[in-house]
This record gives C-alpha cells, sequence and structure tokens, in this order.
C-alpha cells in the first residue's frame, strides 16, 4: 500500500503532506459512558428541584451527548482541523477569491480589549475612539478610490452591489423614473445579475470583445433611456483591466444611466488607478479580499459602497458626521479607547472622552465630535444591523496603516507580477483564451488537456495531491473548461516556483498517465467524491443507528 501511494504521491519538498490520521471516528463513535472532561465541586448551596422549577420544560432524559475526557476532545477536534487546508499551509490560489494572506497584526489589532469589546449601544459620546477608527478606515478607502462619500454597513460583496444599485434606484426615482433595465457583460461576477435582479431590474447581456472587454459599439446600441446602470466587473474575471472605462462612462453619462463598478477586484488597482477619476459613480470594496481580512469558511466579511458625492444623500443610515465645532482642546485628548484600568477591574463604568463638564460634573454629549446622523430624509434605509461588521474595519485599517501608500502600491504590483509570472511559465502548456496583458489573476482553459479527456476540475483535484488548494474551476464562464489562478502578493517566489512545477507534471501526467489525474485525488482521506450527491444530498447530521 504504501509503494503505491508513492507513486501516486507525488514528492515535492516543502508542500503540505497527508492528513495526520486519515481515520478519525465520529465524536460519537468514541464517546464511552461515565467520561467526563470536567468535573463539578460538591454543591454548596442547597439543591433545587427542577422539575417543580421548570415544570413541562424539565427534560426527564438526558440528551444523546457525546462523553469524552478533555484529551480527547482536543485531539479528535485538533487531527480533523488537520484535514481542512488553508491559507497558512500553502498556497491558495483560488482565483476571484483572492485568499491573501491576513497578517498577525491585523489580528492582534482587533483584538485590543476596547477595541474588541466596543458595543454598539454604547452613545457616541463613550465611543469616540472606535468611531474615529470607522471614520479614518472610511477616509482611507475614499482616498484610495477616489470617490466622495462612503458606507460601510454591506456584509459581504454581494450585500454591497445591492446598496450600491438600492442608491442608483433612488437616485433615479428621485429625478422621477426608476428606469428599467442594468447592463451586464458577460465577463462580470455572477453576484452582478443577481444582485441587478433583486433591486428590481431587468438584466441585459453586453457580449465581451476578442480582448476580453466590453464592445464600444454594441454599448452604444444598448444604452437607452430606459437603462439605470452597467455594472461593470473591473478588473474583470478574467483579469483584465477595461482600459476604455472613461468612454463607457461617458457613453453611459450621455443617456442619463450610471456606471456601477464592482471594486472587489480592487487589490489589482489600490495605488494605482482611482475608480473615482475614471467615471465611475458607484462602486464597492470587499475587505475580505482586497485589504485582507480574514476570507472564506462563512465567516464575516465587509463590502463598503462607495459613491460620488451625488449619490451621497441616498446612503443608508446612520451616517458618521464629524461635528462642524470640534472639541476644546483639553477634552480631546486620550481616545475613549482602551479603557482605563480601573476600568477594566470592573471600578466604575467607561469614561467618556476627556473629562466631565467641571461645573455640572456631567458630560456634555453635545461637544462629541464624531456622532451617527439619522437625519436624512432621501436615504434607502438601513441595510444591516447597527454600523457593518467592525471588527473587519479594524483589520483592513491595520493592513492599510501597516502598508502605507508606498506599500499598498508595492502590494498591487506584487499581486499582478506573481499573476503574470505564472502565466509566463505555463501558457507553453496551458491554454490561454485571452491574450491580454492579465491583472492580478490569470484564466488558463483546459482546451488542450480535454483533448485528451482530461478537465479542469481534474487537473484541480490532481492539484491537491501536490499540496495546493485548487484554483476556480469552471468559471469565468465565458472561458470553457476555465482554470482561473490568483496567487496574490502574498506568495514568494519559492511557493510559485512549487506551484508552476506541479502544474507542468500535471500537464505532463496528462500526456502520459491520464487515469492518474481522472482518479486524483489520492493522499487524501476520502477519494474523488459524487460532487452532484454531496451537493444535493450532504449529510450533515449524526444519528443514533
Ligand atoms: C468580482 C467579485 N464581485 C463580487 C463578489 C461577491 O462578494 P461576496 O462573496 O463577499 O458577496 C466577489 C467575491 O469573490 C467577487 O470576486
Amino acid at each position: 500500500m504504501a509503494m503505491i501511494r508513492e507513486n501516486l504521491v507525488p514528492c515535492t519538498t516543502g508542500k503540505v503532506r497527508p492528513h495526520q490520521t486519515q481515520n478519525e471516528a465520529l465524536v460519537f463513535e468514541k464517546s464511552s459512558p461515565g467520561k467526563r472532561a470536567y468535573k463539578l465541586p460538591p454543591l454548596d448551596v442547597p439543591a433545587i428541584d427542577a422539575a417543580a422549577l421548570l415544570g413541562a420544560a424539565h427534560r426527564t432524559t438526558p440528551g444523546e451527548l457525546p462523553e469524552l475526557s478533555e484529551i480527547e476532545i482536543i485531539r479528535h477536534f485538533t487531527r480533523l482541523s488537520t484535514w481542512n487546508y488553508a491559507i497558512d499551509l500553502g498556497m491558495y490560489p483560488l482565483g476571484s477569491c483572492t485568499m491573501k494572506y491576513n497578517p498577525r497584526v491585523n489580528e492582534a489589532v482587533a483584538r485590543i480589549e476596547g477595541l474588541a469589546e466596543a458595543h454598539p449601544y454604547r452613545p457616541d459620546s463613550l465611543a469616540q475612539g472606535i468611531l474615529e477608527v470607522i471614520d479614518l478606515l472610511q477616509r482611507c478607502l475614499l482616498e484610495i478610490t477616489g470617490m466622495d462619500a462612503i458606507t460601510l454597513q454591506p456584509a459581504a460583496g454581494a450585500h454591497g452591489e445591492f446598496t450600491g444599485i438600492l442608491l442608483v434606484r433612488a437616485w433615479h426615482e428621485s429625478r422621477g423614473n426608476a428606469r428599467r433595465k442594468v447592463l451586464i457583460p458577460d465577463s462580470a461576477h455572477g453576484t452582478n445579475p443577481a444582485t441587478a435582479a433583486i433591486c428590481g431590474y431587468t438584466v441585459e447581456n453586453l457580449k465581451s470583445n476578442a480582448e476580453g472587454g466590453i464592445d464600444l459599439e454594441a454599448l452604444t446600441r444598448q444604452v437607452d433611456e430606459e437603462t439605470a446602470a452597467l455594472m461593470l466587473t473591473n478588473p474583470s474575471t478574467i483579469g483584465v483591466f477595461e482600459s476604455q472605462i472613461h468612454k463607457i462612462a461617458d457613453i453611459l453619462h450621455a443617456k442619463g444611466a450610471l456606471l456601477y463598478m464592482d471594486g472587489a477586484n480592487m487589490n489589482a488597482l489600490v495605488g494605482k488607478a482611482r475608480p473615482g477619476d475614471f467615471g465611475v459613480d458607484v462602486m464597492h470594496l470587499n475587505l475580505h479580499k482586497t485589504f485582507s481580512t480574514p476570507h472564506g469558511g462563512g465567516g464575516p466579511g465587509s463590502g463598503p459602497v462607495a459613491c460620488k458625492a451625488f449619490l451621497e444623500p441616498f446612503l443608508p443610515i446612520p451616517v458618521l458626521v464629524r461635528n462642524a465645532e470640534p472639541l476644546p482642546a483639553q477634552t480631546l485628548g486620550a481616545p475613549s479607547f482602551p479603557r482605563s484600568s480601573a476600568e477594566r477591574m470592573g471600578d466604575g463604568d467607561p469614561q467618556p472622552v476627556g473629562a466631565p463638564d467641571p461645573d455640572s460634573g456631567t458630560w456634555d454629549g453635545s461637544k462629541t465630535q464624531l456622532t451617527w446622523s439619522y437625519d436624512r430624509p432621501q436615504s434607502i434605509g438601513r441595510v444591516r444591523a447597527f454600523y457593518g461588521n467592525v471588527g473587519m474595519f479594524i483589520r483592513a485599517l491595520a493592513y492599510i496603516l501597516a502598508n502605507g501608500p508606498d506599500g499598498l502600491r508595492q502590494t498591487t504590483e506584487d499581486a499582478v507580477l506573481n499573476a503574470n509570472y505564472i502565466r509566463s511559465k505555463l501558457e507553453d502548456l496551458y491554454e490561454l483564451p485571452y491574450k491580454t496583458a492579465s491583472m492580478h489573476e490569470v484564466v488558463f482553459s483546459d482546451k488542450r488537456q480535454a483533448a485528451r479527456g482530461v478537465k479542469t476540475g481534474e487537473i484541480a483535484k490532481r492539484l491537491i495531491d501536490y499540496g495546493f488548494h485548487p484554483y476556480t474551476v469552471s468559471f469565468p464562464m465565458i472561458v470553457h473548461g476555465a482554470l482561473m489562478i490568483e496567487p496574490t502578493e502574498s506568495e514568494s517566489l519559492e511557493e510559485l516556483d512549487l506551484f508552476i512545477a506541479a502544474m507542468r507534471s500535471i500537464a505532463r501526467e496528462v500526456d502520459e498517465t491520464p487515469e492518474l489525474v481522472k482518479s486524483a485525488p489520492h493522499s487524501t482521506r476520502v477519494s474523488k467524491l459524487d460532487e452532484v450527491q454531496a451537493a444535493r444530498k450532504p449529510i450533515l447530521r449524526w444519528r443514533p443507528a
């Protein structure tokens, strides 16, 4: 068995190895009666009669929970965690998802007690520190995008699109006609048409030209007085920058339509080009892609929406405003966070910024500098509870400040360089359908390998045996059999070379031993899954036999 495995599983130095254990029983199967992970001291208060207290809600039979010792539980979950692939283990080239490394310093900052524990119900006067964090992030993002106003409320990219298109709709409505349709190129992210439809618009498809960009003549024909907006993913899902974007903006504006930019791929533009300067009216960002907050696993995201001044009155409430009259100098001083050691010890309530009024002894809330404004008659309303995923704001701001303007520009350049390095090292073996210069990601097709009976999904599965997370498979739709690879700037030359070596080796295997690729992965606990069965009939719950 070991020998067979040797042949099936390539030996690449430094790469992620197969799991620690291949045979981990379920926690229920490991259970044996009476085992405990804890022990309570003898009762030192009078016992109560739970049945009398709870009445009908009292349960007479205990729930079927596994019984294990602490070390068994720790080992079980630690071993399970080794079955996961993670950016902390190796390269995660999942195109379109920008699985970049989240620097540890971001986590450290987000865990600062005063920031992590800031409660959304805390009055503005007691929350000036966290409000300054939010305000500074807003100003940084406006500087980066070249836009005029912003909301951080949306919880993800698609939610940002929804918010942005609602702004478009509200603006058109304020002029008497919401209009009927939204134009979307075939190279857009899949969430774009869904967004337009959910905002009540008819989606009209725009065909890309041979370079993967917008055909200006077709656009001119399709834009009319019923067009509310064009939603443009830029750079597009094939990693191509829309170099005619200023002309596109002019064509739309001439008919009173707006240009929405899906800015989730801003990691290819930050520090180099600003959407506000090339005609974009409204856009969203994915903090969980571009600004390195953790991505994936269903964790919180953040999709801020930035817009031009004329859309600002429609932004969701509340909007953060800085009082025209600044606080007197002596009350500004220390930020409200982190809290004093006395507060941390539970000795007294948290204190507001600065000192209370010496005469009345009370805090004058009207002098608070940053406040949430709800007085916005044209607002589209709230799109989320409270103010958005604040923990993501802190991580993004830490990342922006740690890099600084030059660092952010370098990051963009490195992301583009890494994608183009992979492109140049693989284009002799994998088909490149669009020859236009790549930005942050490169999209090949499986045309040559498919001619030998091996598809993109099978190549991706074989990549697992080489210790890499698969690239994005079969997306974007305009590339048949797509291999969408986004290395991000996080990867070193050594890691990129290992990935390239793996992809070249797989291309060779497709020629010499195609069955080896088609039956991959060989190194995982379970081999090739029936994907349809797994998606349609997942077994997610343990039930007693
Ligand atoms: C270009 C683009 N637009 C929109 C989205 C949607 O973002 P989210 O998954 O946060 O909703 C993504 C997600 O990766 C994206 O890549």
